[in-house]
């Protein structure tokens, strides 16, 4: 099979296509005919050697697929060869076959392309256990989702809104703010224009926001805890502005606040098979009618290098897919 391979891994990576034995599925595991893979921000570190694979995950690079199945492992129910899926991975994507595990694969839900569906899954699981497991967002409660257009902020503001909740947003551009708002957001805040922290409380009057869910770090982290509420929770999944920032813990105190950062990648099956069986019970209906993959561009296999440098420069709305044919 095809697949892509880091070279020279740092600042100047390069990205080649190499042929390599296609792997067969284990114990409880999903091969699957890759139709596209989805870029994520993981990738690119992964590729300038930040961001290492977990133990036993594929050195590939590779978060999430969408594809048919072509065999299953011992132990796999509830799947058949030729089911059109899309599946969270530890690794691997980038290639024309890949595996995973059963417990995190879904359908391809009526209403989504199997191309398109390689968009979902990474998005998805991410904000569904930051927002409902670690921020516990009940109905009725306000959630301010920075990076209203990024992969997985296109995702984050249709599913919340799609379940009710009011969704602020914040994104870089007009152009960005009026896609964020397409996606249901109530407010979309232009970040290098107008004060987030400001804006959500004029949404709120004066009270702040219940859930943050921030890729930002570095400032915001000080006017997160300015823009939550009583009882707010706030919860990192990056820091692109950076780890460290004097902060006035006070408001913390007062406001009774958590704070709290995860990844997803490293997580253990079993959790990420309760983040899929979640997902599937609560949000798998919407999926194909309220909540939709945002594709801002594909690129065929072989021409990854091309859509990592696409992805760096910033100006996607929504995800960039890897396309096998
Ligand atoms: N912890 C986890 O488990 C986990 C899982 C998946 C992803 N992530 C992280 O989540 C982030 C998004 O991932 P992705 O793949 O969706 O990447 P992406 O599409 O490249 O998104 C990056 C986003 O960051 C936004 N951003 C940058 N500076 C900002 C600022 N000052 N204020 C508001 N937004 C700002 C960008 O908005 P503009 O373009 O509008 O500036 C862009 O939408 C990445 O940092 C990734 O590493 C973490």
């Amino acid at each position: 099979m095809r697949a892509i391979h880091v070279s020279d891994p740092g600042r100047d990576y390069s990205l080649t296509l190499v042929e390599e034995p296609r792997p067969a599925p284990l114990h409880g595991q999903v091969l699957i005919q890759v139709a596209a893979a989805g870029l994520n921000n993981a990738d690119l570190l992964q590729a300038r050697g930040l961001y290492p694979p977990p133990p036993g995950a594929s050195k590939l690079l590779g978060l999430e697929v969408s594809g048919t199945v072509a065999a299953l492992g011992e132990g796999v129910f509830g799947f058949a060869a030729g089911d059109g899926v899309c599946a969270l991975l530890a690794g691997g994507g980038y290639a024309d076959y890949a595996l995973a595990d059963a417990g995190s694969v879904l359908p391809v839900p009526a209403g989504v392309d199997l191309i398109e569906a390689a968009g979902l899954p990474e998005g998805l699981f991410t904000a569904w256990t930051n927002i409902v497991d670690t921020g516990r967002l009940q109905t009725g409660e306000t959630l301010l989702v920075h990076g209203g257009t990024s992969g997985i902020g296109s995702l984050a503001i249709q599913m919340f809104a799609a379940r009710g909740n009011r969704v602020f947003t914040t994104a870089g551009s007009d152009e960005k703010c009026d896609a964020a708002r397409g996606l249901g957001a109530a407010r979309a805040i232009n970040y290098r224009t107008e004060d987030f922290v400001a804006a959500v409380k004029d949404e709120t009057g004066g009270k702040g926001v219940d859930v943050i869910l921030d890729m930002v770090g570095g400032d915001y982290i000080q006017r997160n805890i300015d823009a939550a509420a009583i009882g707010g929770r706030i919860v990192n999944i990056a820091y692109q502005d950076g780890f460290k920032a004097q902060v006035n813990f006070t408001p913390v105190l007062t406001k009774r606040l958590t704070l709290a950062a995860t990844t997803l990648r490293a997580r253990s099956q079993s959790e990420k098979q309760a983040i899929r069986d979640a997902l599937a019970a609560q949000v798998w209906p919407l999926v194909g009618t309220r909540i939709k993959p945002v594709i801002a561009a594909g690129f065929p296999l072989e021409q990854a290098q091309k859509a990592h440098q696409f992805m760096a420069k910033g100006g996607h709305i929504g995800k960039i897919l890897l396309k096998t044919a």
